[in-house]
């Protein structure tokens, strides 16, 4: 299996997904009030989660950092996302969103003003309307950041043209822009730990799961910029290692400091293997040793980057059964279609139901293999017993699809009205969001 962030392929086999990349399973029960997305699996696996649990358990200062590729206008599969920020927001989390127009350019060529322009009036506008606040809040565009690119150009250093391809898959004719783009991605999810925007902290990248090849590179690159490497050795001990050959002393020095306060007293400082050994330690006790180890490496001229976390989302299908691809009109329902519009999408989409009114009856529907089932599911009842009862119903057989399709055209109809209202509302207050320094 390989995943390519640029292909149109559907993914449904998740924990397969899962399994090949050593993505783990998302299994987070103390979330605060967690999201319809979270409670219903869709939130199906992530990378380095636990930090980010700690900083909301704890109320630490953590940040989400996500993007959009502004090309094709803004469909609800792409709600999910915003859906998951103004969730997390609710928790407290600072927030930055990065506008791909260095991607869009690069992988669609679409320039950076049309890129502005369709970022302006189809994402953030709706992600205004539907609830993002701007307290605490940036959007910027990819161009116009200055620190994002230099951290493109010098991550960029440590990374071969061979190692991308491998990631990637790049062609010979790929432009070099597209080639760049996963780099300046790179410099979008680390810039956010750079003093200027307020330093190390755990930060969290909440994606759909054809971004993960993103996002290894990014956490490789994270850690190839840190000077303690802190880890499991071969004699199940936890090691302390000093990467860089200067300062090997004093970074040794400062690191027995730390572990001391941190209440370890078994330890060997062996300074000829650069090391400390912790007899005492388990793996459990690595993020806690690299948080406290982190600040130092901003002492000695180092970057200290937590390594970023991520979660992956399910996507949703197309109304028509497909992918649901903003270059497919029918199969997606944009967040501007006018309310007759979505209905009438709703009205031809794609349902579990039998062949016939009486099969359906007598043998049940397929809630599973619904478009219907899906809207109500990600999006549009949030009531988990009701969301059941359709469920249970429909494969009963005694709930038919056109009561589905009814409910769907009233709740997809009112859902796009008000968002249109709240648009207008959205409009005047754009400026509180953007942030190009
Ligand atoms: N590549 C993402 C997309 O195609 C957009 C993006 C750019 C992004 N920078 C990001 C996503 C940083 C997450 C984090 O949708």
């Amino acid at each position: 299996m390989k995943i390519d962030p640029w292909s149109s392929s559907a993914y449904n086999d998740y924990a397969r997904l899962r399994d090949e990349f050593g993505i783990e399973e998302f299994n987070f029960p103390d979330l605060p009030n967690p999201h319809r997305l979270f409670r219903r699996g869709v939130i199906f696996g992530h990378r380095g989660f636990n930090p980010i649990m700690d900083a909301i358990r704890f109320k630490k200062p953590w940040c989400i950092l996500t993007g959009l590729a502004p090309s094709g206008h803004m469909h609800i599969g792409h709600k999910m996302v915003i859906d998951q920020v103004i969730y997390y927001q609710s928790l407290g989390a600072e927030i930055f969103l990065a506008v791909a127009d260095i991607e869009a350019l690069g992988v669609r060529g679409i320039s950076l003003e049309q890129g502005r322009k369709i970022a302006v009036e189809h994402y953030i506008t709706n992600y205004i309307a539907l609830g993002l606040k701007p307290e605490n809040c940036q959007i910027y565009f990819q161009s116009k950041r200055e620190t994002v690119k230099d951290l493109a150009y010098l991550t960029g250093n440590k990374v071969n043209l061979s190692e991308m391809r491998a990631i990637y898959g790049f062609e010979d004719s790929t432009n070099m822009t597209h080639v760049y783009a996963p780099l300046v991605q790179v410099g979008d999810i680390l810039h956010v730990q750079l003093e200027k925007y307020g330093g190390p902290k755990p930060t969290l990248v909440p994606v759909g799961v054809d971004q993960d090849p993103h996002l290894r590179l990014t956490r490789n690159l994270a850690f190839s910029f840190r000077i303690f490497n802190v880890t499991l050795t071969k004699d199940n001990k936890i090691g302390i290692f000093v990467k860089p050959d200067e300062n090997v002393n004093e970074l040794l020095d400062e690191a027995e400091r730390i572990i001391k306060k941190l209440g370890f007293a078994d330890y060997r400082k062996i300074a000829n293997y650069k090391a400390i050994y912790l007899d005492g330690a388990t793996t459990s006790d690595i993020p806690k040793l690299d948080e406290a180890l982190i600040p130092i490496e901003q002492q000695f001229g180092g970057y200290g980057f937590f390594p970023p976390a991520s979660t992956y989302h399910q996507f949703m299908s197309g109304l028509t059964g497909g992918k649901m691809s903003s270059s497919e009109p029918e199969s997606s329902i944009f967040l501007s279609d006018s309310p007759e519009d979505g209905v009438k999408k709703v009205m031809s989409a794609k349902t579990g139901g039998g062949v016939t009114l009486e099969e359906h009856k007598a043998s049940g529907g397929r809630p599973d293999e619904c478009t219907i089932f899906e809207l109500f599911l990600y999006h549009f009842i949030d009531d988990d017993k009701e969301l059941d009862r359709i469920y249970n119903d429909c494969k009963s057989g005694s709930r038919v699809c056109g009561a589905c399709k009814k409910l769907a055209s009233e709740v997809v109809s009112a859902f796009l009205s008000d968002l249109a209202k709240n648009r207008e509302l959205a409009k005047k207050n754009i400026d509180q969001y953007l942030r190009d320094d």
